[in-house]
């Protein structure tokens, strides 16, 4: 373990700028695992992915890895190590699928564990009798991580048994959740298909959350793109060509005011977004069938009080980021100090014309996927700190724009867009969660 001190953590992050160790150290990287990923409550999955009694997927909670399943009893989701309890083989390594009557099998001797974890045979059992084992004991099953709850279908596990409930952990950010929700005619929404996108980047984890809200770098990074959609738009003025995808990718070379004007929300611990009246996804049109759908469900008043919720990646620390407008998710998945997986999944929001998971679905292959028009360019830049960081090119990476301009309301700091705000609302909550609250902020 780590033999960094309390003092040692707290020289890395100053008010407007942090030590490069924080993005290149292996050392820090494991105390991050420790520490964050290892006491807050991290996204697992939802639970349309697991819809039947034995239905599983598997991912990873930090570095753990683990199984997601819908237990015999059709109700409970588990989330369980995915390690056999007898020499610790990993018991499953599909992506996702079914486990015939709740059940799986190690494939190297061969225990059978439950779809709760628990122990069910073994073979040649007599082998174990009067020699002190004990079957029944948690540690030879597969063992459930500390804590899972569910927020309206979507699953959160914690690898620590202390800390808040996830309504408390997730606080304000819960309402992006409810937002993408309610934005279906029958309050019901599900993942479409059975993989997500995953995308993997040679640099630190914490590269991506930073990105979401920094708004200083759309419009030198994307303009590119943001022109060459403007081009299109201009050569073909009276043309629906290209129209859907201009849509998508054209906020993407908005100006500085205009993130300036959708502004940034940090939240108690490193939770935060952008926008709340305004983002990115304000001026996309309205499909009339969508439109009389959540009006018949939810009246005239209620409907434009939800679909005039605007905001943009709502960062739920350290694991994922939801964009309600849009009805994706991303995934963080630290893998090494310098390598991380980016999943991205998209929702159907039932009851919903096919021409709203029409859009999710194109916003994705244009801005989420590791072919797309946008995330490339993004994780160019990050490389190029990573690189910066790891070989000492640049000892402390900068924090300052818009310093001490946000305001305080209550546990909410604002400010505008393209203030700093956002990555020091998160190193606010990093340096709590690595110093087990002895720096002192409200994380
Ligand atoms: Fe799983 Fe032996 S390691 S049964």
């Amino acid at each position: 373990m780590s033999g960094l001190a309390t003092e040692d953590l707290k020289r890395l992050v100053e008010s407007a700028r942090v030590y490069r160790d924080v993005y290149a150290s292996p050392e820090v990287f494991e105390l991050e695992m420790a520490r964050i990923w290892g006491h807050a409550w991290l996204y697992v999955g939802h639970q349309s992915q697991v819809p039947e009694p034995g239905d599983f997927i598997t991912t990873t909670l930090g570095l753990k890895p683990v199984i997601m399943v819908r237990h015999t009893d059709g109700e409970t989701i588990h989330v369980l190590h995915n390690r056999c309890g007898h020499r610790g083989a990993i018991v499953c390594y599909q992506r996702h699928g079914h486990a015939k009557s709740g059940l799986f099998r190690c494939p190297y001797h061969g225990w059978i564990f439950r779809s709760d974890g628990s122990l069910r045979t073994l073979p040649s059992p007599g082998g174990y009798k009067d020699v002190g084992f004990d079957a029944d004991d948690p540690a030879f099953g597969m063992p459930p991580a500390a804590r899972v709850a569910m927020y309206r279908g979507f699953v959160f596990a914690s690898l620590s048994a202390e800390g808040p409930d996830l309504p408390n952990f997730l606080g304000e950010a819960a309402d992006t959740i409810d937002n993408m929700v309610d934005r279906s005619p029958v309050g019901e929404i599900e993942v479409t298909g059975k993989v997500g996108h995953r995308f993997l980047h040679r640099n630190n984890w914490k590269f991506f959350i930073e990105n979401l809200h920094d708004a200083m770098h759309p419009m030198v990074a994307h303009a590119a793109t943001g022109d060459a959609v403007k081009q299109v738009l201009d050569a073909y003025p009276d043309s629906d060509v290209g129209r859907p995808e201009a849509e998508v990718i054209a906020p993407f070379g908005g100006s500085y005011d205009f993130f300036d004007e959708m502004g940034f929300v940090g939240l108690p611990r490193g939770h935060g977004y952008m926008g709340g009246s305004k983002s990115i996804f304000s001026h996309y049109q309205m499909y009339p069938d969508y439109l009389a759908a959540m009006e018949e469900a939810y009246g005239t008043a209620r409907t434009q009080e939800i679909l005039s919720y605007n905001k943009h990646n709502t960062l739920v620390y350290p694991s994922c980021t939801v964009r309600d407008g849009i009805q994706s998710i991303r995934v963080v998945k630290p893998v090494s100090v310098n390598e991380t997986v980016i999943e991205s999944w998209t929702f159907r929001l039932k009851g919903a014309p096919q021409s709203m998971l029409d859009r999710t679905l194109r916003y994705s292959r244009l801005i989420n996927s590791p072919a797309s028009c946008v995330g490339p360019d993004d994780m160019s830049c990050y490389d190029r700190i990573q690189e910066a960081a790891a070989a000492g090119t640049i000892d402390w990476i900068d924090l300052h724009r818009h310093l001490g301009r946000e305001v305080r309301d209550g546990e909410r700091l604002t400010a505008i867009g393209t203030s700093d705000l956002a990555l020091r609302n998160q190193y606010l909550a990093w340096l709590d969660y690595m110093t087990d609250g002895a720096a002192g902020h409200a994380a």
